[in-house]
Protein backbone atom coordinates (compact mmCIF):
# COMPACT_ATOMS: atom_id res chain seq x y z
CA UNK A 1 0.00 0.00 0.00
CA UNK A 2 1.72 3.15 -1.20
CA UNK A 3 1.04 6.48 0.53
CA UNK A 4 -1.55 8.76 -1.48
CA UNK A 5 0.22 11.75 -2.63
CA UNK A 6 -3.16 13.67 -2.85
CA UNK A 7 -6.03 13.96 -1.07
CA UNK A 8 -8.12 11.67 -2.06
CA UNK A 9 -8.18 8.19 -0.11
CA UNK A 10 -7.93 5.56 -3.12
CA UNK A 11 -10.72 2.77 -2.85
CA UNK A 12 -10.37 -0.46 -4.53
CA UNK A 13 -13.43 -1.77 -5.19
CA UNK A 14 -13.42 -5.59 -6.01
CA UNK A 15 -16.67 -7.16 -7.50
CA UNK A 16 -17.41 -10.60 -7.09
CA UNK A 17 -20.37 -12.86 -8.92
CA UNK A 18 -23.81 -11.45 -7.23
CA UNK A 19 -26.54 -10.44 -8.67
CA UNK A 20 -25.69 -7.60 -6.40
CA UNK A 21 -22.99 -6.22 -8.80
CA UNK A 22 -24.84 -4.20 -10.41
CA UNK A 23 -25.57 -2.32 -7.33
CA UNK A 24 -21.95 -1.36 -7.44
CA UNK A 25 -21.84 0.56 -10.15
CA UNK A 26 -24.35 2.83 -8.19
CA UNK A 27 -21.56 2.08 -4.87
CA UNK A 28 -18.50 3.15 -7.59
CA UNK A 29 -20.56 6.47 -8.40
CA UNK A 30 -21.49 6.99 -4.70
CA UNK A 31 -17.83 6.91 -3.71
CA UNK A 32 -16.60 9.08 -6.40
CA UNK A 33 -19.27 11.43 -5.76
CA UNK A 34 -18.07 11.33 -2.19
CA UNK A 35 -14.73 12.13 -2.92
CA UNK A 36 -12.99 8.60 -3.28
CA UNK A 37 -10.87 7.91 -6.08
CA UNK A 38 -12.08 4.41 -7.32
CA UNK A 39 -10.27 1.45 -9.15
CA UNK A 40 -12.08 -1.78 -9.44
CA UNK A 41 -11.33 -5.23 -10.06
CA UNK A 42 -13.38 -8.31 -10.95
CA UNK A 43 -14.40 -11.78 -10.91
CA UNK A 44 -14.54 -13.88 -14.30
CA UNK A 45 -18.19 -14.33 -12.80
CA UNK A 46 -18.79 -11.06 -11.86
CA UNK A 47 -17.87 -9.79 -15.44
CA UNK A 48 -20.98 -12.14 -16.11
CA UNK A 49 -23.21 -9.69 -14.52
CA UNK A 50 -21.94 -6.48 -15.25
CA UNK A 51 -19.32 -5.41 -17.81
CA UNK A 52 -16.27 -4.10 -17.00
CA UNK A 53 -16.22 -1.19 -19.30
CA UNK A 54 -19.53 0.01 -17.12
CA UNK A 55 -17.25 0.30 -14.11
CA UNK A 56 -13.92 1.70 -16.39
CA UNK A 57 -16.45 4.31 -17.69
CA UNK A 58 -17.81 5.41 -14.22
CA UNK A 59 -14.08 5.73 -12.59
CA UNK A 60 -12.45 6.48 -15.68
CA UNK A 61 -9.91 3.65 -14.98
CA UNK A 62 -8.90 0.41 -16.64
CA UNK A 63 -10.64 -2.84 -14.67
CA UNK A 64 -8.76 -5.15 -13.57
CA UNK A 65 -10.28 -8.54 -14.67
CA UNK A 66 -7.53 -11.54 -15.05
CA UNK A 67 -4.37 -12.50 -13.40
CA UNK A 68 -2.14 -12.40 -16.79
CA UNK A 69 -3.95 -9.22 -18.53
CA UNK A 70 -5.15 -11.13 -21.47
CA UNK A 71 -8.81 -9.44 -21.32
CA UNK A 72 -7.06 -6.20 -21.05
CA UNK A 73 -6.68 -3.73 -23.54
CA UNK A 74 -3.82 -2.11 -21.80
CA UNK A 75 -1.58 -3.93 -20.00
CA UNK A 76 -2.53 -3.76 -16.18
CA UNK A 77 0.48 -4.11 -13.33
CA UNK A 78 -1.92 -6.15 -10.65
CA UNK A 79 0.38 -5.95 -7.61
CA UNK A 80 0.11 -2.26 -8.38
CA UNK A 81 -3.24 -1.66 -8.06
CA UNK A 82 -3.27 -3.31 -4.58
CA UNK A 83 -0.35 -1.09 -3.88
CA UNK A 84 -2.45 1.63 -4.86
CA UNK A 85 -5.29 1.69 -2.89
CA UNK A 86 -5.62 2.75 0.74
CA UNK A 87 -8.77 0.54 1.62
CA UNK A 88 -10.21 -2.51 -0.27
CA UNK A 89 -14.42 -3.07 -0.28
CA UNK A 90 -15.59 -6.44 -1.85
CA UNK A 91 -18.78 -5.75 -2.94
CA UNK A 92 -20.81 -8.16 -3.42
CA UNK A 93 -19.16 -10.48 -1.53
CA UNK A 94 -19.96 -14.05 -2.39
CA UNK A 95 -19.31 -17.33 0.07
CA UNK A 96 -16.25 -18.39 -2.14
CA UNK A 97 -14.39 -15.01 -1.95
CA UNK A 98 -14.39 -15.13 1.50
CA UNK A 99 -13.87 -18.82 1.70
CA UNK A 100 -10.74 -17.66 -0.47
CA UNK A 101 -9.48 -14.58 2.03
CA UNK A 102 -9.91 -16.72 5.30
CA UNK A 103 -7.92 -19.36 3.85
CA UNK A 104 -5.28 -17.10 1.43
CA UNK A 105 -6.08 -19.04 -1.44
CA UNK A 106 -4.98 -17.03 -4.74
CA UNK A 107 -6.25 -18.67 -7.77
CA UNK A 108 -7.47 -15.28 -9.93
CA UNK A 109 -7.73 -11.98 -9.73
CA UNK A 110 -9.79 -10.65 -6.70
CA UNK A 111 -8.28 -13.20 -4.18
CA UNK A 112 -4.44 -12.48 -5.56
CA UNK A 113 -5.14 -9.03 -4.61
CA UNK A 114 -7.02 -9.40 -1.56
CA UNK A 115 -3.73 -11.61 -0.33
CA UNK A 116 -1.81 -8.70 -1.65
CA UNK A 117 -3.09 -6.14 -0.03
CA UNK A 118 -2.47 -5.13 3.73
CA UNK A 119 -4.38 -2.63 4.74
CA UNK A 120 -8.15 -2.06 6.01
CA UNK A 121 -10.10 -4.13 4.13
CA UNK A 122 -14.43 -3.85 3.96
CA UNK A 123 -16.61 -7.12 3.30
CA UNK A 124 -20.40 -6.79 2.01
CA UNK A 125 -21.44 -9.77 1.40
CA UNK A 126 -24.18 -11.32 -1.01
CA UNK A 127 -25.76 -14.79 -1.06
CA UNK A 128 -28.72 -16.96 -0.76
CA UNK A 129 -29.67 -17.29 3.05
CA UNK A 130 -28.17 -21.00 3.73
CA UNK A 131 -24.66 -20.10 2.40
CA UNK A 132 -24.62 -17.09 4.33
CA UNK A 133 -25.70 -19.65 7.51
CA UNK A 134 -23.58 -22.79 6.03
CA UNK A 135 -21.13 -22.95 9.39
CA UNK A 136 -18.38 -23.64 6.38
CA UNK A 137 -19.38 -19.67 5.82
CA UNK A 138 -19.82 -18.87 9.66
CA UNK A 139 -16.67 -20.62 9.98
CA UNK A 140 -14.62 -17.97 7.48
CA UNK A 141 -16.53 -15.14 8.48
CA UNK A 142 -15.12 -15.64 11.82
CA UNK A 143 -11.43 -16.23 10.69
CA UNK A 144 -11.84 -13.15 8.86
CA UNK A 145 -13.68 -11.09 11.76
CA UNK A 146 -10.55 -11.65 14.41
CA UNK A 147 -8.24 -10.68 11.63
CA UNK A 148 -10.25 -7.25 11.74
CA UNK A 149 -11.18 -7.56 8.58
CA UNK A 150 -14.95 -5.62 8.61
CA UNK A 151 -18.10 -6.00 7.30
CA UNK A 152 -21.50 -4.17 6.02
CA UNK A 153 -24.51 -6.38 6.14
CA UNK A 154 -26.07 -8.09 4.74
CA UNK A 155 -29.58 -7.19 5.37
CA UNK A 156 -32.55 -9.08 4.84
CA UNK A 157 -34.66 -8.69 2.11
CA UNK A 158 -35.39 -10.12 -1.35
CA UNK A 159 -32.61 -12.65 -2.38
CA UNK A 160 -32.22 -13.57 -6.09
CA UNK A 161 -33.09 -17.11 -5.42
CA UNK A 162 -36.90 -15.92 -4.56
CA UNK A 163 -37.19 -16.00 -0.79
CA UNK A 164 -36.85 -12.96 1.51
CA UNK A 165 -34.41 -13.51 3.98
CA UNK A 166 -31.34 -12.91 5.02
CA UNK A 167 -28.35 -12.51 2.56
CA UNK A 168 -28.84 -9.78 1.09
CA UNK A 169 -26.14 -6.84 0.24
CA UNK A 170 -26.03 -3.89 2.15
CA UNK A 171 -27.37 -1.00 0.06
CA UNK A 172 -24.82 1.09 -1.89
CA UNK A 173 -25.34 4.02 0.80
CA UNK A 174 -24.66 2.23 4.06
CA UNK A 175 -21.76 0.81 2.31
CA UNK A 176 -20.52 4.24 1.65
CA UNK A 177 -20.99 5.23 5.15
CA UNK A 178 -18.80 1.94 6.20
CA UNK A 179 -16.13 3.18 3.92
CA UNK A 180 -16.23 6.76 4.69
CA UNK A 181 -15.93 5.29 8.52
CA UNK A 182 -12.99 3.22 7.50
CA UNK A 183 -11.58 6.12 5.99
CA UNK A 184 -11.35 8.04 9.00
CA UNK A 185 -9.35 5.54 10.84
CA UNK A 186 -6.45 5.68 8.74
CA UNK A 187 -3.36 5.97 10.23
CA UNK A 188 -1.31 9.45 9.05
CA UNK A 189 1.33 8.64 6.76
CA UNK A 190 -0.33 5.68 5.43
CA UNK A 191 -2.47 8.32 3.56
CA UNK A 192 -1.87 11.80 3.10
CA UNK A 193 -4.65 12.86 4.94
CA UNK A 194 -8.77 12.73 4.45
CA UNK A 195 -9.35 15.60 3.32
CA UNK A 196 -11.33 14.48 0.41
CA UNK A 197 -13.85 12.81 2.86
CA UNK A 198 -14.21 15.80 5.17
CA UNK A 199 -14.43 17.99 1.81
CA UNK A 200 -17.22 15.61 1.03
CA UNK A 201 -18.78 16.76 4.40
CA UNK A 202 -18.16 20.31 3.30
CA UNK A 203 -21.35 19.98 1.15
CA UNK A 204 -23.59 18.31 3.78
CA UNK A 205 -26.55 20.63 4.41
CA UNK A 206 -25.25 23.20 2.23
CA UNK A 207 -27.94 24.79 -0.12
CA UNK A 208 -26.88 24.82 -3.46
CA UNK A 209 -28.42 26.39 -6.67
CA UNK A 210 -27.57 24.83 -9.99
CA UNK A 211 -28.28 25.79 -13.47
CA UNK A 212 -28.20 23.30 -16.34
CA UNK A 213 -28.87 23.40 -20.04
CA UNK A 214 -29.59 26.14 -23.21
CA UNK A 215 -32.16 28.01 -23.11
CA UNK A 216 -34.66 28.61 -26.01
CA UNK A 217 -35.30 32.24 -26.92
CA UNK A 218 -39.13 32.46 -28.92
CA UNK A 219 -38.87 33.74 -32.35
CA UNK A 220 -42.52 32.91 -32.77
CA UNK A 221 -44.86 29.98 -30.82
CA UNK A 222 -43.04 27.34 -33.17
CA UNK A 223 -39.32 28.63 -33.74
CA UNK A 224 -36.67 28.73 -31.51
CA UNK A 225 -33.01 30.16 -31.50
CA UNK A 226 -31.04 28.02 -29.49
CA UNK A 227 -27.44 26.09 -28.40
CA UNK A 228 -25.66 22.90 -28.28
CA UNK A 229 -25.29 22.61 -24.42
CA UNK A 230 -26.73 18.93 -23.66
CA UNK A 231 -27.20 19.85 -20.11
CA UNK A 232 -25.17 16.89 -19.10
CA UNK A 233 -22.74 18.77 -16.74
CA UNK A 234 -24.97 20.57 -14.66
CA UNK A 235 -27.10 17.68 -14.04
CA UNK A 236 -23.96 15.19 -13.29
CA UNK A 237 -23.21 18.65 -11.19
CA UNK A 238 -26.74 18.41 -9.39
CA UNK A 239 -26.16 14.44 -8.60
CA UNK A 240 -23.23 15.07 -7.33
CA UNK A 241 -23.76 17.69 -4.84
CA UNK A 242 -27.00 15.20 -4.03
CA UNK A 243 -24.48 12.43 -3.12
CA UNK A 244 -22.06 14.39 -1.18
CA UNK A 245 -25.23 15.86 0.85
CA UNK A 246 -26.42 19.26 -0.53
CA UNK A 247 -29.65 20.56 -0.63
CA UNK A 248 -29.84 20.86 -4.65
CA UNK A 249 -32.01 23.27 -6.37
CA UNK A 250 -31.70 22.29 -10.14
CA UNK A 251 -32.95 24.90 -12.64
CA UNK A 252 -32.78 23.55 -16.36
CA UNK A 253 -33.26 24.89 -19.35
CA UNK A 254 -34.98 22.38 -22.81
CA UNK A 255 -32.91 19.10 -22.21
CA UNK A 256 -33.60 15.35 -22.74
CA UNK A 257 -32.12 14.10 -19.32
CA UNK A 258 -33.85 12.99 -16.29
CA UNK A 259 -33.31 15.10 -13.21
CA UNK A 260 -31.47 13.23 -10.74
CA UNK A 261 -33.18 11.57 -7.56
CA UNK A 262 -33.13 13.56 -4.18
CA UNK A 263 -33.30 16.99 -5.61
CA UNK A 264 -34.68 19.55 -3.30
CA UNK A 265 -36.57 21.60 -5.73
CA UNK A 266 -36.52 21.15 -9.57
CA UNK A 267 -37.28 24.10 -12.42
CA UNK A 268 -37.99 23.70 -15.70
CA UNK A 269 -37.62 26.82 -17.28
CA UNK A 270 -37.06 27.94 -21.46
CA UNK A 271 -35.92 31.62 -22.43
CA UNK A 272 -33.16 33.12 -20.61
CA UNK A 273 -35.57 35.17 -19.27
CA UNK A 274 -37.45 32.67 -17.19
CA UNK A 275 -34.39 31.26 -15.59
CA UNK A 276 -33.30 34.60 -14.61
CA UNK A 277 -36.70 34.68 -12.86
CA UNK A 278 -36.26 31.67 -11.41
CA UNK A 279 -32.71 32.07 -10.53
CA UNK A 280 -33.91 35.16 -8.84
CA UNK A 281 -36.71 33.52 -6.40
CA UNK A 282 -34.62 30.17 -5.76
CA UNK A 283 -32.22 32.62 -4.40
CA UNK A 284 -34.89 33.98 -2.25
CA UNK A 285 -34.63 30.75 -0.22
CA UNK A 286 -30.88 31.81 0.52
CA UNK A 287 -29.26 29.63 -1.49
CA UNK A 288 -25.14 28.76 -0.16
CA UNK A 289 -23.86 28.32 -3.51
CA UNK A 290 -24.87 29.29 -7.24
CA UNK A 291 -23.26 27.26 -10.00
CA UNK A 292 -24.18 28.56 -13.34
CA UNK A 293 -23.47 26.01 -15.42
CA UNK A 294 -26.21 26.74 -18.12
CA UNK A 295 -25.86 27.74 -21.77
CA UNK A 296 -27.77 30.94 -21.14
CA UNK A 297 -27.85 32.66 -24.61
CA UNK A 298 -26.83 35.86 -24.86
CA UNK A 299 -29.41 37.30 -27.23
CA UNK A 300 -33.07 36.61 -28.57
CA UNK A 301 -35.30 37.56 -30.80
CA UNK A 302 -36.04 41.19 -30.85
CA UNK A 303 -39.80 40.86 -31.66
CA UNK A 304 -41.82 37.88 -30.53
CA UNK A 305 -44.42 37.67 -33.32
CA UNK A 306 -47.42 36.15 -31.14
CA UNK A 307 -48.52 34.32 -34.32
CA UNK A 308 -46.15 31.92 -36.84
CA UNK A 309 -44.33 33.83 -39.19
CA UNK A 310 -45.53 32.96 -42.90
CA UNK A 311 -42.88 32.12 -45.47
CA UNK A 312 -44.98 33.70 -47.78
CA UNK A 313 -45.17 36.49 -46.15
CA UNK A 314 -41.15 36.34 -45.24
CA UNK A 315 -40.31 36.23 -48.86
CA UNK A 316 -36.85 34.20 -50.21
CA UNK A 317 -34.77 35.53 -47.39
CA UNK A 318 -35.46 37.47 -43.89
CA UNK A 319 -32.95 38.42 -40.96
CA UNK A 320 -34.00 38.46 -37.47
CA UNK A 321 -33.19 41.57 -35.48
CA UNK A 322 -31.48 40.60 -31.92
CA UNK A 323 -31.35 42.43 -28.98
CA UNK A 324 -29.23 41.47 -25.48
CA UNK A 325 -30.83 39.03 -22.85
CA UNK A 326 -30.09 39.73 -19.27
CA UNK A 327 -27.07 38.66 -18.01
CA UNK A 328 -27.82 36.72 -14.79
CA UNK A 329 -24.76 36.37 -13.29
CA UNK A 330 -23.99 39.84 -13.98
CA UNK A 331 -27.38 41.77 -13.69
CA UNK A 332 -30.04 39.07 -11.73
CA UNK A 333 -27.70 38.10 -8.95
CA UNK A 334 -26.06 41.35 -7.51
CA UNK A 335 -29.92 42.30 -7.48
CA UNK A 336 -30.51 39.54 -4.67
CA UNK A 337 -27.59 39.95 -2.74
CA UNK A 338 -27.13 37.37 0.06
CA UNK A 339 -23.88 37.08 2.36
CA UNK A 340 -21.73 34.63 1.85
CA UNK A 341 -23.26 33.60 -1.51
CA UNK A 342 -20.37 31.74 -3.37
CA UNK A 343 -20.75 32.27 -7.18
CA UNK A 344 -19.52 29.55 -9.92
CA UNK A 345 -19.81 30.15 -13.45
CA UNK A 346 -18.87 28.37 -16.63
CA UNK A 347 -16.58 29.81 -19.64
CA UNK A 348 -16.73 28.94 -22.73
CA UNK A 349 -13.35 29.92 -24.68
CA UNK A 350 -11.78 28.78 -28.17
CA UNK A 351 -8.86 30.88 -27.51
CA UNK A 352 -6.74 32.76 -24.67
CA UNK A 353 -9.05 30.48 -22.32
CA UNK A 354 -7.33 31.35 -18.91
CA UNK A 355 -7.16 34.59 -19.88
CA UNK A 356 -10.50 35.70 -20.78
CA UNK A 357 -12.06 33.41 -18.18
CA UNK A 358 -10.44 35.14 -15.53
CA UNK A 359 -11.66 38.64 -17.18
CA UNK A 360 -15.28 37.45 -17.19
CA UNK A 361 -14.89 35.80 -13.64
CA UNK A 362 -14.14 39.29 -12.44
CA UNK A 363 -16.64 41.52 -14.63
CA UNK A 364 -19.37 39.07 -13.58
CA UNK A 365 -18.26 39.14 -9.61
CA UNK A 366 -18.18 35.18 -9.85
CA UNK A 367 -16.06 33.52 -7.06
CA UNK A 368 -14.93 30.46 -9.14
CA UNK A 369 -15.39 29.99 -12.74
CA UNK A 370 -14.45 27.24 -15.28
CA UNK A 371 -13.71 27.71 -18.15
CA UNK A 372 -13.08 24.96 -20.82
CA UNK A 373 -12.78 25.02 -24.68
CA UNK A 374 -15.33 22.86 -26.71
CA UNK A 375 -12.35 22.69 -29.50
CA UNK A 376 -9.78 20.60 -27.12
CA UNK A 377 -9.25 17.14 -27.59
CA UNK A 378 -11.05 15.30 -24.88
CA UNK A 379 -13.64 17.93 -24.64
CA UNK A 380 -16.93 19.44 -25.30
CA UNK A 381 -20.39 18.96 -26.52
CA UNK A 382 -21.62 15.78 -26.89
CA UNK A 383 -18.43 14.29 -26.29
CA UNK A 384 -18.25 11.95 -23.01
CA UNK A 385 -15.64 13.24 -21.33
CA UNK A 386 -14.71 16.92 -20.24
CA UNK A 387 -11.52 18.63 -19.13
CA UNK A 388 -11.73 22.10 -16.96
CA UNK A 389 -9.70 24.85 -15.83
CA UNK A 390 -11.10 25.87 -12.26
CA UNK A 391 -9.91 29.99 -11.63
CA UNK A 392 -10.19 31.98 -8.86
CA UNK A 393 -9.18 35.14 -7.26
CA UNK A 394 -5.73 34.22 -7.25
CA UNK A 395 -5.55 32.27 -10.86
CA UNK A 396 -5.32 28.75 -11.78
CA UNK A 397 -6.80 26.56 -9.13
CA UNK A 398 -6.66 22.92 -10.57
CA UNK A 399 -6.45 21.60 -13.91
CA UNK A 400 -8.72 18.75 -14.45
CA UNK A 401 -7.63 15.57 -16.70
CA UNK A 402 -9.94 14.75 -19.40
CA UNK A 403 -12.70 12.78 -17.63
CA UNK A 404 -16.18 11.10 -17.90
CA UNK A 405 -18.57 14.21 -17.26
CA UNK A 406 -19.93 12.57 -14.26
CA UNK A 407 -16.33 11.49 -12.32
CA UNK A 408 -15.48 15.24 -13.63
CA UNK A 409 -17.72 16.56 -11.02
CA UNK A 410 -17.43 15.33 -8.36
CA UNK A 411 -14.18 16.31 -8.79
CA UNK A 412 -15.23 19.88 -9.41
CA UNK A 413 -16.91 19.63 -5.88
CA UNK A 414 -13.86 18.51 -4.39
CA UNK A 415 -11.74 21.46 -5.41
CA UNK A 416 -14.35 23.77 -4.51
CA UNK A 417 -14.74 22.62 -1.09
CA UNK A 418 -10.59 22.20 -0.97
CA UNK A 419 -10.41 26.24 -2.24
CA UNK A 420 -13.04 27.15 0.04
CA UNK A 421 -11.98 25.57 3.17
O1 LIG B 1 -21.75 33.29 -21.99
P1 LIG B 1 -20.61 33.61 -21.04
O2 LIG B 1 -19.32 33.00 -21.43
O3 LIG B 1 -20.51 35.06 -20.70
O4 LIG B 1 -21.02 32.86 -19.70
C1 LIG B 1 -20.26 32.95 -18.53
C2 LIG B 1 -21.14 32.62 -17.35
O5 LIG B 1 -22.18 33.58 -17.28
C3 LIG B 1 -21.79 31.26 -17.41
O6 LIG B 1 -21.71 30.68 -16.12
C4 LIG B 1 -23.22 31.55 -17.81
O7 LIG B 1 -24.12 30.61 -17.21
C5 LIG B 1 -23.43 32.93 -17.25
N1 LIG B 1 -24.34 33.76 -18.05
C6 LIG B 1 -25.37 34.40 -17.43
N2 LIG B 1 -26.25 35.17 -18.16
C7 LIG B 1 -26.07 35.33 -19.48
C8 LIG B 1 -25.00 34.70 -20.14
C9 LIG B 1 -24.15 33.91 -19.39
O8 LIG B 1 -25.52 34.28 -16.21
N3 LIG B 1 -26.93 36.08 -20.17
Amino acid sequence: MAASTNANPRVLLMVTGGIAAYKSCFLARLLLQAGFSVKVAMTDAATRFVTPMTFQVLTGHPVATDLWGERQSDALDHVEYARWADLVVVAPATADIMAKAAHGIADEIVSTMMLAFPGPLLIAPAMNDNMWRHPATVANREILAAREVNFVGPGTGWLACGTVDEGRMAEPEEILAAVRKLAEGLPAGVKAEPAAVSQAGFWAGKKVLITAGPTHEPIDPVRYVANRSSGTMGYALASAAIGAGAEVTLISGPVALTPPRGLADFRSVESTADMAQAVGEAQETGADWLIMSAAVADFKPANYAPGKLKKDVLGDGWSLAMTRNPDILGEVVPNHPHDGLRVVGFALETDDMVGRASVKREAKGMDYILANDPTAAGSGFGSENHQVTLIGVGGIIWESDSLPKETLAGEILQQLARADN
